[in-house]
This record gives C-alpha cells, structure tokens and sequence, in this order.
C-alpha cells in the first residue's frame, strides 16, 4: 500500500483540475482496502475512490481526506463452454484492456464500449455505455468492500439499480459505500444485433463494412472515437460532460411536437441529444473561460486553459443557461466532482 500527502488532483484526473489531495493511497490488492479505510478513519479524514480519474473533477481547493485509487489488476476465466464466457476483471484493471481481451477471444457484449477510458471498477459506477451497449447488459456480479459493515461482499445485478450512467453506487443512500474489487461479466460467441446505432451505423455504410464480428466492431469503434473524442493522454477533457436527457413518454410527446430530435425507446419513452442542443444554441466549437466546447462533439467539454474549477463552472452556467432559455432543459453533469 503506497501512501503519498499532498498530491495534485489535477494532476490524477483526465480534465486537469483540482487542487491538493491531503493523502493519496494506491491499493495493489483486496486485502489493502480495509487497510486504506482504516488509515483515514484514524486520520479521521472521509475518503474518495478513484479509478482512471476519466470522469472526475477535483475543487480549487482540493480535498481535506484521503483518496485512495484502484490499482488491483487481473483477469480470470471463470467460465467458459461452447457459446459463452464468464470473465472476472479486478478493479484496478484498465477497461480497455479487458475489452480487447474479450474482443480477441471472439465474444460479444462490450465490444462497442472499446476505448472508453478509466477502470473496470468504476464502469459499473456510472454504468458505462456506447453505442447501443451498456455495462448493465453483461454485468453478473462484483465483489466489493462494504464500508458501512466492514466486510467483502458479492453483489448480483439486480441489487445494482442501474439505470442510464446511474446506480446504487452512485447514487442515493449507498453513494460512496461500496468499494469495487472486481467485476464479473457473462459474455456470448457471436455478434452485435443490429440494428446497429445511428453513428455506428453511419461508419458502416461510409465504408462498406460486412464484417460485425467483435474485433471488427471493436476496430470500427477505436476509429470513431479517435475521430470524435479527445485523447486522455494528449488533450484535458472528461469526455461527455453532459447527460443526455431521457423522457418520459408523455414529456418525449411534448418535445417532438416542438420539433425536438429523439430517439425513442420500445416503450415509447425518449432521449434527446443534449449535444444537438448545444449545437443548436451555437456553441459548438466555442472557448470560454479557458473551456472549449468540442468542434467534433458538443457533449465534450476540453480544458484548453482554465485555471480553476471556477473557470470551468463559469462556462458550464453559459452552456446550461442557453440551452435553458431555447429548450427549456436543464442540462445535468455526467463528471462527479470529488467532495
Ligand atoms: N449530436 C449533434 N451535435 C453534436 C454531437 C451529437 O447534433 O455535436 C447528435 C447527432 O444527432 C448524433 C447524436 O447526437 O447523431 C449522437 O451523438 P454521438 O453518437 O456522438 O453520441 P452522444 O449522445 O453525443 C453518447 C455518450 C458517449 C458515447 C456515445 C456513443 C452520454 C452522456 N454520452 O454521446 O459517452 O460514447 O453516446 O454511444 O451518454 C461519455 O459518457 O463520456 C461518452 C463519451
């Protein structure tokens, strides 16, 4: 267990901003979980769990506790027979290294999600999704550190509650509770069904695509989001910085009567592009307060030069109050923000 003081927030996430941490604690296995929780109990310091830090934001003034990061690494074949593989991941494994694990071995169900960034143990956190799949799909189960009663326990999905980029780990009550160990997810030999997203789809029609197997899927997705989405490694973002907006039947009515864009789901409720609605509002590709809003996708937000967390909520106000004021939705963050 490797404890450090004082160390930048800005500089453990993806978007770039934050102030100090007053400790940071790498956990290499499951047993130094309880041993992490122990030292800020005695510091009497509240603790944040952090993964790849692709979908955190941290203060100015940084963060009086302890953060302790996932660094537990593996991956296990539980199962495996003619048509389906049950693979366990440990958290601290980087996501997309397990997709293309299961991607080479010729399975199906994460495929889509290739080149997301961030850990295995944070995925089922915000249930992560692209392209028509989501972690709620696949997931089995997770081992996790209960914090409120001091002990392991195995967790099945239903007991999840996940929703859209939501779950009873991020959400609620249990916010904060539980700490993922590891993951485990049921996967089938076969393809993706279509019909396929719109955007996916859109790339498969350009170039003629006939192949859906998982590792052309995978490949076909790499390229899209290399094309659309920033680079972690290279530009300051959080990916999409904004939710998209899911209706209820009767409001998703209403929106498409005003000519609003959605997409409906079987039962009849919709989700509109809160990117479109930034698009719409002329804000694309736009920089403010050091903030630019994506030239290739208007949901991304890229910390070109903001100097503060100020900075940032500065251009978030504009961005929400304008769509707001033409739309009449109020855009929700997807980042949470270490407090
Ligand atoms: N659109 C616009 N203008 C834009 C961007 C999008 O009009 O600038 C409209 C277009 O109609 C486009 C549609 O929105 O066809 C969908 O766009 P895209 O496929 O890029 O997806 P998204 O809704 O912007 C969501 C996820 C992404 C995920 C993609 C692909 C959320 C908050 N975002 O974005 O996830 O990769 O779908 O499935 O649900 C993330 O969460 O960090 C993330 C990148």
């Amino acid at each position: 267990m490797q404890i450090r003081e004082k160390v930048l927030i800005s500089e453990l996430v993806t978007m770039r901003l934050g102030g100090e941490a007053r400790y940071v604690i790498e956990v290499e296995s499951a047993e130094e979980v309880p041993e992490a929780y122990a030292f800020a109990r005695e510091k009497n310091l509240p603790v944040w769990v952090m993964g790849g830090g692709a979908n955190t934001i941290g203060y100015d003034e940084g963060y009086d506790g302890v953060i302790i990061l996932n660094k537990i690494k593996g991956v296990e074949v539980l199962d495996e027979s003619d048509n389906s593989l049950v693979l366990k991941g440990m958290g601290g494994e980087v996501w997309d290294d397990f997709v293309k694990y299961a991607c080479e071995k010729g399975y199906s169900g994460i495929e889509a999600m290739s080149a997301i960034p961030g850990t295995l143990g944070a995925a089922p956190v915000q249930n992560i999704g692209a392209y028509g799949q989501e972690v709620a799909q696949v997931i089995e189960s997770v081992e996790a550190y209960d914090t409120k009663e001091g002990k392991f326990v195995t967790m099945r999905k239903p007991e999840m509650e996940m929703q859209y980029r939501r779950s009873r780990f991020n959400h609620g009550e249990d916010r904060g509770r539980f700490f993922i160990t590891s993951v485990t997810v049921k996967l089938y030999k076969g393809e993706m069904q279509q019909p396929f997203y719109n955007s996916l789809q859109k790339y498969i029609d350009e170039h003629g695509e006939t192949d859906f197997s998982p590792e052309n899927i995978r490949r076909m997705v790499t390229e899209i989001r290399a094309d659309k989405l920033p680079d972690p490694e290279k530009v300051a973002s959080a990916g999409s910085f904004f939710k998209n907006i899911t209706l209820s039947k009767d409001e998703a009515d209403i929106a498409e009567e005003g000519g609003i864009p959605l997409h409906r789901n079987a039962n009849g409720e919709g989700k509109v592009n809160s990117g479109w609605l930034i698009e719409e509002c002329g804000l694309k590709g736009k920089t403010m307060q050091g903030i630019r809003v994506s030239d290739k996708a208007a949901l991304v937000l890229i910390n070109e030069s903001a100097k503060s967390y100020a900075d940032l909520a500065a251009a978030r106000a504009e961005i929400v109050g304008a769509v707001a004021e033409k739309y009449g939705f109020v855009l929700e963050q997807e980042p949470v923000e270490i407090k």
